[in-house]
C-alpha cells in the first residue's frame, strides 16, 4: 500500500510517500481503507522528536475516516464495507474519570493514518456521520474529542456562561468554540491574527482580541462587560498562562489541554486561590466522550472547520501550512486509492 513513513525525525520533507506491507487485521481487529487523514499538532511534535517514547519506522496520522475492508477474528462479519470514523484513544480503559496506564494514540508507536490503510481495534470505529463528507469526518475524530471532553465533560459549560478560547486557528480551539457556541455560552477568542478573530465571529464568537498586542487581557475584560471569563479553555501555557489567570473570572475554571508554548515560570500562584479558581486538565476523551461528541457532529447544524486539503503526497506542504500557523481550523490530507 501507499504510506507516508517516517524514518528519521525532523523536517517536514521527511514525510515521502513510499510503497508499505498492507497491516493485516490481529484478532478483535478490523483494517480500515482510508478515504482521508488529518493532521494534529502531535504529528508535528513527533516528526520533529519532541514526544515521549519515539519509535522508528512509524506511519503518523491519528485522524482518519474509510470504509471497513478487512475484519479479524472475534469481529462482526457486518462490519465490512460499513462507513466509518476511527477513535484514535487505544486503551483509554473503564474509567470515565481518567485513562488507563496503557493508554496509546494511535499514530505512535501503532502505525497511523496517513496511508492506504490502517489496523485499529473493531471497538474504535464508528459509523460515519452521513452529513459529512470524507474530509470533515477524517477532521473530526482527535480535535473534536479533545475539545468536546475539555469544554463539556471537564469544565461543564453551561448555557449563558462567558468563555474564552485561546488560539483560535488552532485545530482543537475551532471545535472548543463551536461547541461552546451549541451550549449556549457567549465565546470570546485570541489569536495572533486579525483575520483569524473574523473568521471566528462568523462561526459565533462574540469578540476577540490579538494576544501579539499590548494590554490584551486588559482589552478582552472590557469586552467581557468587565467581569472576566467563567470558563478559560487553554492550549498554550507558557509565559501566556498568567495572563489566562488574569482573564479568568473569580470562582472561573481554567481546562487545560496543552502546552505549545511550552512551560511557565511566571505563574502567580497567588491568583489561582484568592480568585478560588478550578484549575483542570484534560486529555483526549473516553469512548463516552467520543460517541457524544459525534453525536453534536451528526447533525445538519454542525461541521467541523477544514482549512484546506490536500493529497496524501503533499503531507509535507500540509506540516509547513500547521508550523507557520497559517491554518484555521484541520489540516486534512486526501487518499486516492
Ligand atoms: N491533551 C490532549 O489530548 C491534546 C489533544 C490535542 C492537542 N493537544 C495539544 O494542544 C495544542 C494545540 O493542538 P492543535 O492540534 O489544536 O494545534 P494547532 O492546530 O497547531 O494549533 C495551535 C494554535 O496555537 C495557537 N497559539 C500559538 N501561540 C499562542 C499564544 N501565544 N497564545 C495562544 N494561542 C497561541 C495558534 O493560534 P492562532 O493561529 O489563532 O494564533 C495556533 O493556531 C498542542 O500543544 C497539542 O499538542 C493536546
Amino acid at each position: 500500500m501507499k504510506a507516508i513513513v517516517l524514518h528519521e525525525l525532523g523536517e517536514p520533507e521527511q514525510l515521502k510517500v513510499e510503497e508499505f506491507t498492507k497491516p493485516q487485521p490481529k484478532e478483535d481487529e478490523v483494517v480500515v481503507q482510508l478515504k482521508a487523514a488529518a493532521l494534529n499538532r502531535r504529528d508535528v511534535w513527533i516528526r520533529r522528536g519532541r514526544y515521549a517514547d519515539i519509535k522508528l519506522p512509524v506511519i503518523p496520522g491519528s485522524d482518519g475516516a474509510g470504509i471497513v475492508a478487512e475484519v479479524g477474528n472475534g469481529v462482526d462479519a457486518s462490519l465490512a464495507g460499513k462507513e466509518v470514523v476511527i477513535n484514535p484513544c487505544l486503551n483509554w480503559g473503564d474509567s470515565e474519570r481518567v485513562q488507563r496506564d496503557d493508554f496509546r494514540i494511535l499514530g505512535l508507536p501503532d502505525n497511523g493514518t496517513y496511508a492506504e490503510y490502517v489496523a485499529v481495534p473493531a471497538e474504535n470505529v464508528y459509523a460515519k456521520p452521513d452529513t459529512l463528507s470524507w474530509e470533515e469526518s477524517a477532521a473530526i475524530p482527535l480535535a473534536g474529542l479533545t475539545a468536546y471532553r475539555a469544554v463539556i465533560s471537564r469544565a461543564k459549560v453551561q448555557k449563558g456562561q462567558t468563555v474564552l478560547v485561546t488560539g483560535i486557528g488552532g485545530g482543537v480551539a475551532c471545535f472548543a468554540l463551536q461547541i461552546a457556541h451549541q451550549a449556549g455560552a457567549d465565546v470570546f477568542v485570541t489569536s495572533g491574527s486579525d483575520k483569524k478573530i473574523e473568521q471566528a465571529q462568523k462561526l459565533g464568537a462574540e469578540d476577540g482580541v490579538n494576544y501579539k498586542r499590548e494590554n490584551w487581557t486588559k482589552k478582552l475584560k472590557e469586552m467581557m462587560g468587565g467581569g472576566g471569563a467563567d470558563v478559560v479553555v487553554d492550549s498554550a501555557g507558557g509565559e501566556n498562562f498568567d495572563a489566562i489567570l488574569d482573564v479568568a473570572k473569580p470562582g472561573g475554571t481554567v481546562v487545560l489541554y496543552g502546552a505549545t508554548l511550552g512551560p511557565s515560570d511566571n505563574v502567580t500562584v497567588r491568583r489561582i486561590f484568592w480568585k478560588q479558581l478550578d484549575v483542570l486538565g484534560s486529555t483526549m476523551g473516553s469512548p463516552e466522550d467520543f460517541k457524544n461528541m459525534l453525536r453534536m457532529y451528526s447533525t445538519d447544524s454542525l461541521k467541523p472547520v477544514v482549512d484546506s486539503v490536500l493529497p496524501l503526497e503533499e503531507a509535507a506542504r500540509a506540516h509547513h501550512r500547521m508550523e507557520e500557523a497559517e491554518q484555521f481550523g484541520k489540516l486534512v490530507l486526501r487518499i486516492d486509492s
